[in-house]
């Protein structure tokens, strides 16, 4: 049994707005309703629970209601970080079957996640206790102390890592029982609390997308509004002098031409 936990426990610091960032519309929905759209549809999840910043659960229970999604079994507050958010997550699962129960975790505000992905990473917990989904990054990396760089780590090695995060229930479960014991626990995701936590459990990392992008800072909104407009839209507009070109399955206009 495959459960995916949409994570919506944040208020969106980084946008400023008064509202989360996850009940800001796109392309016509919330971004929240885009990414349980996204599981309501994938064929092998079977149930999804949705963690909501505590200030705004009836929001989201209405957009769930409204939406008819049926997979969606449960609407609960989040806490106060990201990873009490999935510890309470976990708390809501704890009647569920550590041996048969695999569970994945995903940020509400990366809506524009593929099923392929879902895909692979369900597939990936077959074999393996813990998968995380990457992509390579084009930027280099550099590491400061106080605006002094310190290492550029080698950029073929690095990944940049994105969700959803899966895991078997057992594993997630012993890893965050194991973290809350250490006064020093800090970590931005779950992999993390894995890697630390149960150091003998590899975590296989699955290939990402750009397109799953982490919608953060306010030019996150048009750049994942565009990214809407060009998955849904036939023929792009284009005048003459333009000719168009195929780009990742979508027809693009360039300039120049024959
Ligand atoms: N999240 C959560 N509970 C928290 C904090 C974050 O469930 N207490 C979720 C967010 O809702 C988001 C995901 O974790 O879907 C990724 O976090 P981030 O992008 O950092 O979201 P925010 O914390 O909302 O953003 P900011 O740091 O700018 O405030």
């Amino acid at each position: 049994r495959t459960v995916a936990v949409v994570l919506a426990g944040g208020s969106g610091q980084r946008i400023g707005l008064a509202t989360p960032k996850q009940l800001l519309k796109i392309a016509g929905k919330t971004i929240l309703e885009h990414t349980l759209e996204l599981f309501e549809q994938a064929p092998r999840v079977d149930e999804v629970i949705v963690m909501m910043n505590p200030g705004f659960v009836n929001d989201a229970e209405a957009i769930v209601r409204k939406a008819g999604l049926g997979k969606v079994t449960r609407v609960l507050p989040g806490g106060t970080s990201r990873n009490a958010t999935t510890q309470l997550a976990l708390d809501a699962l704890s009647h569920y079957s550590a041996e048969n129960t695999n569970v994945l975790f995903h940020d509400a505000v990366r809506p524009l996640l593929s099923q392929r992905v879902i895909d692979d990473c369900v597939t990936a917990l077959e074999t393996f206790q813990a998968v995380d989904v990457a992509i390579p990054s084009s930027d280099t990396i550099i590491e400061v102390d106080d605006d002094v760089i310190t290492d550029v780590p080698t950029r073929s090695r690095l990944r940049r890592g994105q969700t959803p995060q899966g895991f078997r229930l057992s594993t997630i479960r012993n890893a965050y029982a194991k973290a809350w014991n250490d006064p020093g626990f800090e970590a931005t995701d779950d992999c993390t609390v894995v890697l630390r936590y149960s150091p003998d459990t590899p975590i296989h990392v699955v290939a990402g997308e750009e397109q799953n992008m982490k919608v953060t800072q306010p030019v996150d909104i048009f750049i994942a509004d565009k990214l809407f407009q060009l998955s849904s839209s036939a023929t792009p507009e284009f005048t003459d002098g333009d000719y168009t070109e195929r780009l990742t399955g979508r027809t693009v206009v360039v300039f120049g031409g024959s």
